[in-house]
């Protein structure tokens, strides 16, 4: 299955989209995630990334373009992979039908107040990439990751003016892409502004029936 997952910064893409890949052994691609691997190995890739990510803008077209043709490139990406985070823009998804064809996009919706709690509290796993909320979603020990024991950190444009920023450029640049979607037959829609922590298997079993109807 090759599905794209859609919706605005801290929707919870990532969040849902990790229990995904376990239940239909898919490729996790996150466009976001890449470029943070970038930046932190400072490839060239990732210096060229940094100052677009700090300010909550998207990184160009054909940079970001070249990196997820480069990944899909690879062995292990095949027929089963989840695109979280591209495409991001009309112009990407353009690209992405001249790539491969995707079976289905999920569009993850919230309310904003919702969102920007989520956007707020978020802490990740320096070393293994889990997603965890300081209230939503919490550690069993403060700081320490419940999955390898790396060390959580806060992403830098997690800070205010860059989520301001971000969510806009969602709403310009990514939500046409709703329209691009819907018209080709794909779009599915699955609202979440239940808590994760306490409703994760609701969430799920949701999400889960959505792929399962194709
Ligand atoms: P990226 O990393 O993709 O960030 P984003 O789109 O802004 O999305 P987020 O990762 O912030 O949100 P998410 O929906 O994954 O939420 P999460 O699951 O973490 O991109 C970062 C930057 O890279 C971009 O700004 C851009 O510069 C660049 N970039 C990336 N892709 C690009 C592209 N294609 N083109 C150009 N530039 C690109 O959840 C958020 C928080 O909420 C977490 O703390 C989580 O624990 C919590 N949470 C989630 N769901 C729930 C729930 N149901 N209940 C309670 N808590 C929840
Ligand atoms: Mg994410």
């Amino acid at each position: 299955m090759k599905l794209v997952v859609l919706g605005s910064p801290g929707v919870g893409k990532g969040t849902y989209t990790q229990e995904l890949v376990q239940k239909y052994n898919l490729l996790h691609i996150s466009t976001g995630d890449l470029f943070r691997e970038n930046l932190k190995s400072e490839t060239e890739l990732g210096v060229q990334a940094k100052s677009f990510m700090d300010a909550g803008q998207l990184v160009p077209d054909e940079v970001t373009i070249g990196m997820v043709k480069e990944r899909l490139s690879r062995d292990d990406a095949n027929d089963n992979f989840v695109l979280d985070g591209f495409p991001r823009t009309i112009a990407q998804a353009e690209a992405l039908t001249d790539i491969t064809p995707i079976d289905m996009v999920i569009n993850f919706k919230a309310d904003k107040d919702v969102i920007l709690g989520r956007l707020g509290g978020r802490i990740i796993c320096r070393k293994c990439g889990q997603i965890f909320h300081k209230q939503n979603i919490p550690p069993k020990q403060d700081g320490i990751c419940d999955t390898c024991g790396g060390e959580l950190y806060e992403r830098d444009d997690d800070k205010p003016e860059a989520i301001e920023k971000r969510l806009v450029v969602y709403e310009e640049q990514t939500s046409p892409l709703i329209g691009f979607y819907t018209e080709k037959g794909l779009l599915r829609e699955v609202t979440v502004n239940e808590d994760f922590g306490t409703h994760k298997e609701e969430i799920m079993n949701r999400i889960f029936k959505v792929i399962d109807e194709k």
